[in-house]
Order: structure tokens, then sequence, then C-alpha cells
């Protein structure tokens, strides 16, 4: 069973293949990037590394030749995503992948107003109708965000939110990559949904508080609309929509789809909450608390 792995060479598709590497010979795998250079180390243990860029359909028809099973991680134009994942999709169908499985996100529903939903939702959708069978690794908002979010709040003194009482049970990046291994290791997982979170659900001001009393300095929560949300970003030279050359961290961040998260958490469309972390790997997932206090060192840079 040859399995492929897109975005291989992101933090993500790294420790998704160093998992894999552990249950499987490293000939079973096709690691598809747009930078086979990052991913030299594999090649020389033995994996197919192979060039493959969802803005180049061509590209992928080559790259998914030969594979059974593929692990389709997301791109990060949020709001632009289908026109890539549309490719990716057809073009794992075209070339005989027989299952497909997709970092989507909780709440990945028909009414849900979130930007970045809206990509998952469609490409859950373009799975379903492939002809694949599929499984839909529905992420929670990962806990790492702190670590983005937590030091610039640590400066300022203040957490600016709209999320209001809503509620998300923060999850790991390590924990989402845990249930991928698992899946891509192991049969049973056809046409599937897993919910993939956290082990309790958190307000914007619980994650300010954790953030705060774990730095050991004072944040004040602030409670905004989205309209302040949206003149704070603007203040701040962040465009409403994703473009690449706007990249913070690898990540093209724009407000439309921050202020339309926070809508969601406020509007309750993501207080999912599953044990199916625990039923996937056997292990409880780790807490946003626990995650803050194990990192601790990375919330000191504002000194
Ligand atoms: N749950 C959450 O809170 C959360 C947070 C952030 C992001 N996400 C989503 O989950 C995904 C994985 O998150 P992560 O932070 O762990 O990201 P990541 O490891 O950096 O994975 C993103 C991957 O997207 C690939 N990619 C980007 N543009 C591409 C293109 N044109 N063609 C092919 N591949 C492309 C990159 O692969 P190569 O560079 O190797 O080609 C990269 O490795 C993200 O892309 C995003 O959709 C979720």
């Amino acid at each position: 069973m040859k399995l492929i792995i897109t975005g291989a060479s992101g933090p993500f598709g790294r420790k998704t293949t160093e998992g894999l590497l552990k249950r499987v010979p490293a000939e079973d795998l096709i690691l598809v990037t747009r930078n086979p250079d990052k991913l030299q180390d594999m090649a020389q243990l033995g994996a197919q590394v192979r060039f493959g860029d969802f803005d180049d359909k061509a590209s992928l028809l080559k790259a998914f030749a030969g594979g059974d099973k593929m692990l389709m991680i997301s791109t990060n134009r949020v709001g632009q995503r289908m026109p890539q994942h549309t490719n990716a999709v057809t073009a794992a169908s075209e070339s005989g992948v027989k299952h497909i499985i997709y970092t989507s996100f909780v709440g990945a529903e028909p009414d849900n107003p979130s930007l970045a939903v809206h990509d998952h939702r469609g490409t859950e959708a373009l799975m379903k109708e492939s002809g694949m069978t599929w499984t839909a690794l529905r992420n929670s908002q990962y806990a790492d965000f702190i670590f983005a979010a937590g030091p610039i709040a640590l400066k300022s003194g203040k957490w600016m939110a709209s999320a209001a009482d809503g509620r998300i049970a923060h999850v790991t990046r390590q924990d989402c990559i845990n249930c991928a291994i698992e899946v891509m290791a192991t049969d049973g997982h056809d046409n599937r949904i897993y919910n993939i979170t956290g082990p309790e659900l958190n307000t914007m001001q619980d994650v300010a508080r954790i953030v705060s009393e774990t730095a050991g300095k004072p944040i004040e929560y602030v409670d905004v609309t989205d309209d302040d949300m949206y003149a704070h970003f603007d203040s701040l030279g962040i465009p409403r929509s994703a473009i690449d050359d706007n990249v913070v961290e690898g990540v093209p961040w724009c407000s439309d789809d921050m202020v339309s998260f926070e809508r969601t958490i406020r509007e309750g469309r993501f207080a999912v909450i599953s044990d199916d972390v625990e039923k996937l790997t056997g292990n409880k997932p780790q807490s946003l608390r626990s995650f803050a206090e194990e990192n601790r060192q990375l919330l000191d840079i504002a000194g």
C-alpha cells in the first residue's frame, strides 16, 4: 500500500511522515511538496519525494501516480482554496487513489459563517462526490495559536476578541498529527468524519487567562465588536483577503478569516467536543493549560 502525503515539507506533513516511518517502510511513502529540496533527508531514507503544486494539476497527476491512500493537507490561502483543492481531489481520483483523508475543520456544516470553513465544507463535498472513499479529520483550532497571539497580548497587556462567551475546544497540532498518522496507518476509516478536539471548551477569556497565568504577566481581556476587530487589523496593515505576499510564519493572514472565525465561535458553531482523539490514538488529548505550561518559553519573547 503506497501512502501519499501532500504539503509534506510543512510541520504537519513532516511530523506525520516521521510518525508513519515508525509504522510502514519508507519505500511505501510518496511525499508531495512544492519544495523537494527540503525533504532530501526523507529521500535518503527511501521515501519517494515528488514535486506537486495544487495550482498546477498536471504536476499533481504525475505526483500522485501509483498512490493508494492520500493525506491531503489543506493549503493556507483561506477563502481561496477551492480551485487548489479541486485540482488535488480530481487529480487523486484520476490517478487511481482509492482513499483520501483531509485536514478539515470542526463545524464544517452548510450555514457556518467562517471563511475558513467555507473552503473545508466545499472540499469535504468534493471528496464525497469523488468516487474515492474518504475521511474528514475535522481539526479544532490549534492550541499552538497561543504562541502567535499570546506574545502580542502580553506585550500590549490586552487580549481583544469578539468571540464573547462562545467556546472552542483547542487541540494541539501534535494531537491532530497523531490522529492523521493513525488513520493513514490503519483500516476502518472509510467515509468517516472525526472531530479532533481538545478535552475542554474554552472561551477566549479563558485563553487570555491561561496565557497570562502561564507567563506570570497581566492581560486585560477586552470584549469588542467585529467592526472593532477589523479596525484593529486594518491599523496593523493586515489585508482583508488572503494574499501570498503577506505571509507570517508561512501563513497568508487576513482579517476576513480572523473576524469571521471569532463570529463563528461567538455564535456557538465551533463548540464541538469529542473523544475521537482518544478513540483513534489511545491517548487523551492535551489540555490548553498543560500545553501552555509545557512550552512556557514560547510566550517569553515579549520580554
Ligand atoms: N486547526 C487550526 O487551528 C489550523 C491552524 C492553521 C492552519 N490550519 C489548516 O491546516 C493546514 C495544516 O496546518 P499547519 O499549520 O499544520 O500547516 P503546514 O504544516 O504548514 O501545512 C500547510 C501545507 O500547505 C502546503 N501548501 C501550501 N500551498 C500549496 C500549494 N499551492 N500546493 C500544494 N501544497 C501547498 C504546504 O506544502 P509544501 O510547502 O510542502 O508544498 C504546507 O506544508 C493549513 O494549511 C491550514 O489549512 C489549521
